[in-house]
């Protein structure tokens, strides 16, 4: 086999190449699997020994000016290519660009804060670590209220100077009389963060989990203001029809207060697993705002009222995207988080 003729043939094709495509083409004859570099490799077995070493030395020359030729060309064409215009290998794989992307309770978080928002609410940023006094006391929960049982605290070094104490709030309630302290109604805010419970996990228990608490004070704020704006609210975070309704509840904070209800956004109120049969889902607690909070804030009672409602985040990204395990929120599980 004559290579010094192939080499000849194909420096004279190379000549004559006009695009990428022909490039490739020639590539492949010469240089690709099946091309004449190959069939001179293979040709190689029928040689003596003398003519393998001959040939041999003649095929490294060929291969080595046949790869220069090529890669000169395709210089060439690529450099000829009208400036902007890149060359484009439209046959190799598409590299996937791996894209970020919202947490679901931050999702929820920034509908949240869009909808209240179009309603008139500011977002409010409050803190992690609080007193003792704001988190309870302030908000008509004595240090013998059994209802700080239901709120196992993450306490942060105790004070003999009782209610200086500083804890990991147990609920963003605990934002309300420092807001009111500094600001004079009538106002609507919401306040979402992280919030801390010192207490054993399962499926609908983490230890820490996202709130997001409302306080509308005005001066005559009813339970149907309330209602209105729930809602609205509800349903425009699930998208479609929504009946809400409350229950009598318990909160020292709130007088009177309620559980609210949604109809389930799974069966629309007939019954099914998520609900446990009843058509309800409960979401938040809420109530008009009792006096003694006012007071704490040392806001004129007899003037101003208002509503405040706290409900957990999670809960609501687990109904709106069928979640069983809120522990999965936190896990730092990609496999969970990529889905979002
Ligand atoms: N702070 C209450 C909780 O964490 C919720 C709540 C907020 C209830 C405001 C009434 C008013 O359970």
């Amino acid at each position: 086999m004559d290579l010094s003729q192939i080499l000849f043939q194909a420096q004279k094709e190379a000549r004559e190449l006009k695009n990428i495509q022909q490039w490739e083409d020639l590539y492949r004859k010469y240089l690709g699997k099946k091309g004449k570099l190959s069939d001179a490799l293979v040709a190689l077995k029928d040689l003596t020994v003398e003519e393998r070493k001959k040939q041999g030395q003649a095929i490294n020359h060929f291969k080595q000016e046949l790869t220069q030729l090529l890669a000169k060309t395709q210089d060439q064409l690529r450099g000829s290519l009208k400036a902007g215009q890149r060359f484009f290998d439209v046959s190799s794989p598409a590299v996937k660009i791996p894209q970020g992307h919202g947490h679901p309770i931050m999702e929820i978080r920034r509908q949240m804060e869009e909808i209240f928002g179009s309603l008139g609410f500011s977002v409010i940023e409050g803190q992690e670590v609080t007193s003792e006094y704001y988190n309870f006391d302030a908000l008509n929960i004595p240090g013998d209220h059994p209802a700080r049982d239901a709120m196992d605290t993450f306490w942060l070094g105790q004070n003999n100077q009782r209610s200086e104490s500083m804890l990991l709030r147990t609920h963003t309630s605990a934002m309300q009389v420092p807001y009111m302290e500094c600001h004079q109604p009538p106002f609507k805010i919401i306040i979402p963060g992280m919030v801390y419970r010192y207490e054993a996990t399962d499926a609908s228990h983490d230890y820490q989990f996202y709130q997001l608490e409302g306080l509308m004070i005005d001066r005559d704020i009813s339970i149907a203001n309330f209602k209105g704006v729930i809602d609205v609210v509800f349903q425009r975070i699930f998208n479609r029809q929504i009946k809400t309704r409350l229950r009598p509840g318990f909160f020292p904070f709130t007088e009177p207060s309620f559980e609210i209800d949604l109809s389930c956004v799974k069966c629309q109120g007939k019954g099914c697993t998520l609900c446990k049969q009843t058509g309800w889902l409960e979401i938040m607690g809420a109530g008009m705002v009792h006096p003694n909070v006012l007071r704490s804030a040392k806001l004129d009672h007899s003037g101003w009222q208002g509503f405040a409602f706290g409900m957990g985040l999670g809960r609501i990204a687990m109904i709106k995207w069928g979640i069983d395990d809120i522990r999965l929120f936190f896990s730092g599980d990609l496999r969970f988080l990529k889905q979002f």
